[in-house]
Formats: C-alpha cells, sequence, structure tokens
C-alpha cells in the first residue's frame, strides 16, 4: 500500500522570523495520522521550521542540494549540512532546470548524494506545454526519468524511499491543472518506464505525487486516481487553510486505502 503524501514546496517564501509560526498553524491544522506531510522552506528556514513541528510527525525538507559534498561553491548547500535540519529534499524542480540550467545527469548526481545523507528524494519531472501539444510529454518525462537515475541501483533508491512528482511545467504556478485522467496517465508511464529501467514490481511501490497548480478545490480530481498518491504543492501550500483542505481530503484517501488493504 502506498502512502499518501503532501508536500508543500514554499519556494522563496518566508522568513526565518515567520516561518516557524506558519509550520505550526499548519501542524496544527492538518493533523491526520495517515498522511504523509512534507514542509520544505527556504534552506534558511529549515532550523525554524523543523523546531516548530517537533512531536507533530511532519518530514522537513530542503528544496534543493548540491552534487559536491564540500569545496568552492558559494552560495551551495551540501547534503552532509543538512543533516539535523532536514530528512527529505527535492530534486530537479522545473524552476531549477529553468533558472539553474539543472540537466538530468546533474540531477542524477544530486540524487546520489541525497540517498548518501539519509535524504528522501521527491524528484521532480514534467514536460513544457510545447512538448505536451506536440504530443511529446511521456517521451520529455522518460528521457528526464532515465537521465536522473541512469547508474543508481533501483534497490537503493527504493530504500531511500523515492518520490517522483509528476509536475508538468505549463501547470505551476499557472492555476491551470492537468486532468485527472492526463496526470494518472502520466504516473502509469512513469511507473512503467521505471519497470523498463529494471526496477520490475519495485515500481508499483513508488510514490507519484502530481504538482502545479493544486489546491484544496482540486486536489481531489487527483486524490481520486488511483495511480496518484498526493501532491507536491506550491502556491497554496503558503495558506494553511488551503493545507488543511488538501490534507483533509488526502486522509479519505489514506482511509480508503487502508480499508482495501485491511
Ligand atoms: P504551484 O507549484 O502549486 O504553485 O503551481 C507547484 C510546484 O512548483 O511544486
Amino acid at each position: 500500500m502506498r502512502p499518501v503524501i503532501i508536500a508543500a514546496n514554499w519556494k522563496m517564501n518566508t522568513t526565518p522570523a515567520d516561518a516557524g509560526e506558519l509550520a505550526r498553524t499548519i501542524a496544527g491544522r492538518t493533523r491526520e495520522a495517515d498522511v504523509v506531510r512534507v514542509i520544505c522552506p527556504p534552506s534558511v528556514c529549515l532550523a525554524a521550521v523543523r523546531d516548530a513541528v517537533v512531536g507533530e510527525g511532519i518530514g522537513v525538507g530542503a528544496q534543493n542540494v548540491h552534487h559536491e559534498l564540500a569545496g568552492a561553491y558559494t552560495g551551495e548547500v551540501s547534503a552532509p549540512m543538512l543533516a539535523g535540519l532536514a530528512t527529505w529534499v527535492i530534486l530537479g524542480h522545473s524552476e531549477r532546470r529553468r533558472d539553474a540550467g539543472e540537466t538530468d545527469a546533474l540531477i542524477g548526481r544530486k540524487l546520489g548524494r541525497a540517498v548518501e545523507a539519509g535524504l528522501r528524494p521527491i524528484l521532480c519531472v514534467g514536460e513544457l506545454l510545447d512538448e505536451r501539444e506536440a504530443g511529446r510529454a511521456v517521451d520529455v518525462v522518460r528521457a528526464q526519468l532515465a537521465g536522473a537515475l541512469a547508474g543508481h541501483d533501483p534497490d537503493t533508491l527504493r530504500a531511500a524511499g523515492l518520490v517522483i512528482a509528476y509536475e508538468p511545467v505549463w501547470a505551476i504556478g499557472t492555476g491551470r491543472t492537468a486532468s485527472g485522467a492526463d496526470a494518472s496517465a502520466m504516473a502509469d508511464a512513469i511507473r512503467a518506464a521505471l519497470r523498463d529501467a529494471g526496477w520490475g514490481s519495485a515500481a508499483d511501490d513508488v510514490p507519484v505525487l502530481y504538482g502545479g497548480s493544486a489546491t484544496s478545490g482540486n486536489i481531489a480530481e487527483f486524490l481520486a486516481e488511483p495511480a496518484i498518491d498526493g501532491a507536491l504543492v506550491g502556491g497554496a501550500s503558503l495558506k494553511p487553510d488551503e493545507m488543511a483542505g488538501m490534507v483533509g481530503r488526502a486522509a479519505i484517501t489514506a482511509a480508503a486505502r487502508r480499508a482495501a488493504d485491511a
């Protein structure tokens, strides 16, 4: 039975002065035992969020990690530096692919660092609008996966709890979403790609999240799809009411899965 996960990507929002209070408010409004909750604040806010959610069972994640362990990389944060601050990490977000020129191969190296450091990776994939319109969405996502996962042992990644977030780039921050059916079809394609890459039936255990303008108002469409295991949420994740609505809906799916599994 796969978990149901709601992961908050706060992006470049909040400060160390206000992140703790926001995290505490969200924690208090989202206490659903069966839902895996993760908050990924800016790196300078990790300590504040960690301290704010002690005892809440909420995972704290970084939004990126460097592909080297240490050295002359001004402004960067390495995986070992996150020890004690984060237990999750987002990798390959489309904004980093776009703004920092991250390639699939580089993201693959980050993935290795994350796993070595015991961080649970959320690997982001997703196509651009013109790629979808050209009918190439699945090919693009397959290539992103192949590039990032190349050379990684499936058993190691599975043990690290690898999560894939399908985030169509045209849906991020636009108010436009994929349909539940399209997201589900992509989740199937992602697991098929993993099977083809040597994962075998372990591909079925990998959680696949949807991301891109997810809100409390549309999350049900995604959580109704058995192939989708939750959401990676940007804008709406900064709003406690929205988080309460999304985690509340996720709890319904989690309970249904538990009942079906019993
Ligand atoms: P959004 O961002 O929910 O604001 O579209 C999602 C993401 O980029 O992870």
